[in-house]
């Protein structure tokens, strides 16, 4: 059940708001009371998030925003963007943007790799620190940033050479920004989501799903909204003891 205050009157951030886990996150964020700025590269798809938002703030509205994580300027014209229209920064900040682009590692190309760890590296590097630096310039008394790595960070994945790489540096940037931040009060920390039902996963083959989900203790797939209550978690005072941790929504997949 969802503690319906518990993040009212924080403003959040979301990347990758536009579909999958992050549209979960802007849903499950906005039902607990957050303002929520819905970013993705996709604008139309950010937009249909927004208005997926239930709307119950009289005074300011949740908003719709186009980023692109992998450029500096995009980031830092974002986090303007939210400063000019709210007169503050996100508190909260949930960087769920990412691609994969599959192939074997003797195959796979450079370009393709440079782009996969462009997003899901380095977008989380330039969002990570952009909004930690609105955070520390005004001073919030308890910001919360949430990374989104993989399991597949930890564990590899055949055919996933470049997507493991960047999930895995997500969580070493994770560890070094929370170490960096606690003495601003600015608790990081990762999901490590599994086998999550999302147009990601939408690409991978029927017979792939069904191996993958043998292998799942919980016997199932997992869905965005499960990933969203992790993160509505880590983004609330219930998780104020807690930095520097990747927490797994896997089903217990590859546990241990
Ligand atoms: C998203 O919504 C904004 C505000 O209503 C609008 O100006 C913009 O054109 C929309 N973008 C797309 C791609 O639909
Ligand atoms: C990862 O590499 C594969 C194989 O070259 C490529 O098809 C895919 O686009 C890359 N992933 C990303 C996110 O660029």
């Amino acid at each position: 059940m969802a503690a319906t205050t518990r993040l009212i009157s924080r403003l959040a951030l979301v990347t990758g708001g536009g579909s999958g886990i992050g549209r979960a996150v802007c849903q499950r964020f906005a039902s607990e009371g957050a303002l929520v700025v819905v970013a993705d590269l996709n604008e139309e798809a950010a937009n249909e998030t927004l208005r997926s938002l239930s709307r119950d703030h009289k005074v300011q509205e949740h908003m719709a925003a186009a980023v692109d994580v992998s450029s500096k300027q995009s980031v830092e014209d974002l986090v303007e963007s939210i400063q000019r229209r709210y007169f503050q920064p996100a508190s909260v900040c949930v960087n769920a943007a990412g691609i994969t682009q599959d192939d074997f590692l003797l195959r796979l190309e450079e370009a393709a790799f440079d782009r996969v760890v462009g997003v899901n590296l380095k977008g989380t590097f330039l969002v990570v620190q952009a909004v930690a630096a609105a955070m520390v310039a005004s001073g919030v008394s308890k910001g919360s940033i949430v990374t989104v790595g993989s399991i597949v960070g930890k564990v590899g994945n055949i055919g996933q050479v470049n997507y493991s790489a960047s999930k895995a540096g997500v969580e070493g940037i994770t560890r070094t920004a929370a170490k960096e931040l606690s003495r601003y009060r600015i608790r990081c920390n990762c999901v490590l989501p599994g086998f999550i039902s999302t147009p990601m996963t939408d690409k991978v083959p029927e017979r792939v799903i069904h191996k993958m989900t043998s292998l799942v203790p919980l016997g199932r797939m997992g869905e965005p909204a499960e990933v969203a209550d992790v993160c509505s978690f880590l983004a609330s005072d219930d998780s104020r003891y807690i930095t520097g941790t990747s927490i797994e929504v896997t089903g217990g997949l590859f546990m241990g």
